[in-house]
Parts: C-alpha cells; sequence; structure tokens
C-alpha cells in the first residue's frame, strides 16, 4: 500500500459473474452468490484498510424480480443469513450500512432485516457500505421527477428553481456522495441500470473476473488503477 496514492473517496461496485463462475465449476448459479459474500467481506476489509469512506455494491437490480422464482428467493435468503451474521463484526470495524432502493415487493423478513443491519450499524464512521438492494436508477430518477413536479404544482417552488443540486438532493443517493470510481467485474461493459446521474464523472474499471474471484488484492489493483487516471471534469488541466 504506497502511502502517497490517491484514494477514491467512493467506490462503487457491480458484483457481476457469479453465475457464470458457479456454472463454470459445474455448480448451481446459487452457489456463485454464495460464494460472492466472501468478495463482499474482502472489499470492505479493503475499503476500510485503505480509507476509501463510501463503498456501494449493487446486489439485486429492480429488473433481478425477472428471474426464475426460486434464484430470487435463493438471493433473499442469502441476503437476510448475511445480514444476520455480519451485522455485529460490520459494527466492530467502524462499518455503517445503509441500504438503497425501493422498499417494496420486499417479504416482512427481508424489510426487517433491512431495518436490523441499518440500526445494528448506524454508529459506524470508518466506511460507509451502501448496498444497493431492488435498485433502478431510471426509477430512481422517475421518483425524484414526480417529487419535484408535486413540489411545484404546490407552488412550494417554482420551475426555475430546479436545479442539478435540487435534483441530486431528490434522489434516493442525497445523502451519499458521487462514486469517483465505478467497477464492473466479470468483463462486462455496461451500467445495468447503476447510477446513471451519479456516475456521471466517475472513472470505470471492467476487470476481466468474475465476481467471487475478486478479493482484497484484486481491490487493491483497482484502486492503484484508479490512482493513475486523469480527472478533467470538462476542464483543461494546469500544465505546469
Ligand atoms: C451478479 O451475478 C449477482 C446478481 C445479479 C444478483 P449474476 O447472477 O448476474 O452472474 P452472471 O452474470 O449470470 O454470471
Ligand atoms: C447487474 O447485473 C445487477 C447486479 C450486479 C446486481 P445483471 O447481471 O443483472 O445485469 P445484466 O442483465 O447482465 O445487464
Ligand atoms: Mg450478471
Amino acid at each position: 500500500m504506497s502511502e502517497k496514492r490517491v484514494v477514491p473517496k467512493h467506490v462503487a461496485i457491480i458484483m457481476d459473474g457469479n453465475g457464470r463462475w458457479a456454472k463454470q465449476r459445474g455448480k448451481e448459479r446459487y452457489e456463485g452468490h454464495l460464494a460472492g459474500v466472501e468478495s463482499v467481506r474482502s472489499v470492505v476489509r479493503g475499503a476500510v484498510r485503505n480509507g476509501v469512506k463510501w463503498l456501494t455494491l449493487y446486489a439485486f437490480s429492480t429488473e433481478n424480480w425477472g428471474r426464475p422464482t426460486a434464484e430470487v428467493e435463493a438471493i433473499m435468503q442469502l441476503f437476510c443469513r448475511t445480514v444476520m451474521n455480519e451485522g455485529e463484526s460490520l459494527a466492530k470495524q467502524g462499518v455503517r450500512v445503509l441500504i438503497l432502493g425501493e422498499r417494496t415487493r420486499f417479504s416482512e423478513e427481508v424489510l426487517e432485516m433491512i431495518d436490523r443491519i441499518e440500526t445494528t450499524t448506524a454508529e459506524g464512521s470508518r466506511l460507509t457500505l451502501v448496498l444497493a438492494f431492488n435498485y433502478s436508477s431510471r426509477r430512481e430518477l422517475v421518483l425524484a421527477t414526480q417529487a419535484i413536479a408535486r413540489r411545484v404544482a404546490d407552488g412550494e417552488i417554482s420551475v426555475d428553481d430546479i436545479d442539478e443540486e435540487l435534483v441530486s438532493s431528490s434522489l434516493m443517493t442525497a445523502s451519499i456522495p458521487d462514486p469517483d470510481l465505478v467497477i464492473r467485474t466479470s468483463g462486462e461493459c455496461r451500467l445495468s441500470n447503476f447510477l446513471l446521474w451519479q456516475a456521471s464523472y466517475a472513472e470505470f474499471y471492467f476487470p476481466e473476473i468474475m465476481w467471487p474471484d475478486f478479493d482484497e488484492g484484486a481491490f487493491e489493483e483497482a484502486l492503484e488503477v484508479y490512482c493513475h487516471r486523469e480527472r478533467r471534469f470538462g476542464k483543461v488541466l494546469d500544465e505546469s
């Protein structure tokens, strides 16, 4: 770990390739999801160690409800079990957990677990771990648009008050800074409805490896790649 390395404040990861990882080993897709939990532990450790303050993990997209019922059910169960088992350890590491996404379609048990993990870890101040679960960026933008339109209709704000800041603060991510680095594993190079507004100026990194193979070393490698990127935000950098 190099001392002077520029560390991204917020890393967001699309954890992809669990199913392929399992199939390549003659296993059920579910076993890939299960193996992926170990990668989550690793990147959380890596983020804490490296001083990353925000880590967002895309765990379940709204579109993922369209998968076979058995797989969806297995993912929900895995979520509940992981939350049950990891809450204490996360709290000890100083990790605060936030769940990002619509609180619809979930069973009572899942809703309870969401509540539980957010409460157990509320005091964490070293890292905020955001789990995108039933998240869809387009849906988020629709909801924000509706909320803003309602405020205009109620006379609370005028159309001219709508600016980038208001849109940002009307999103589900209002309290979360924009990601600096977006990683998607498994070699797929797309966003799949993830943080479309927020990732406008993020750096992207698409390692080939499947999510269950992504460990702390792979996370370190991503940080290394990031620190060599030149972020210009549309400007010309000082050439001196
Ligand atoms: C990502 O792995 C996990 C979820 C979407 C829940 P996949 O299940 O998409 O794995 P592949 O892409 O089919 O290999
Ligand atoms: C995106 O992966 C969602 C998550 C990783 C949770 P998918 O595997 O669902 O995305 P597509 O279908 O390949 O675009
Ligand atoms: Mg996938």
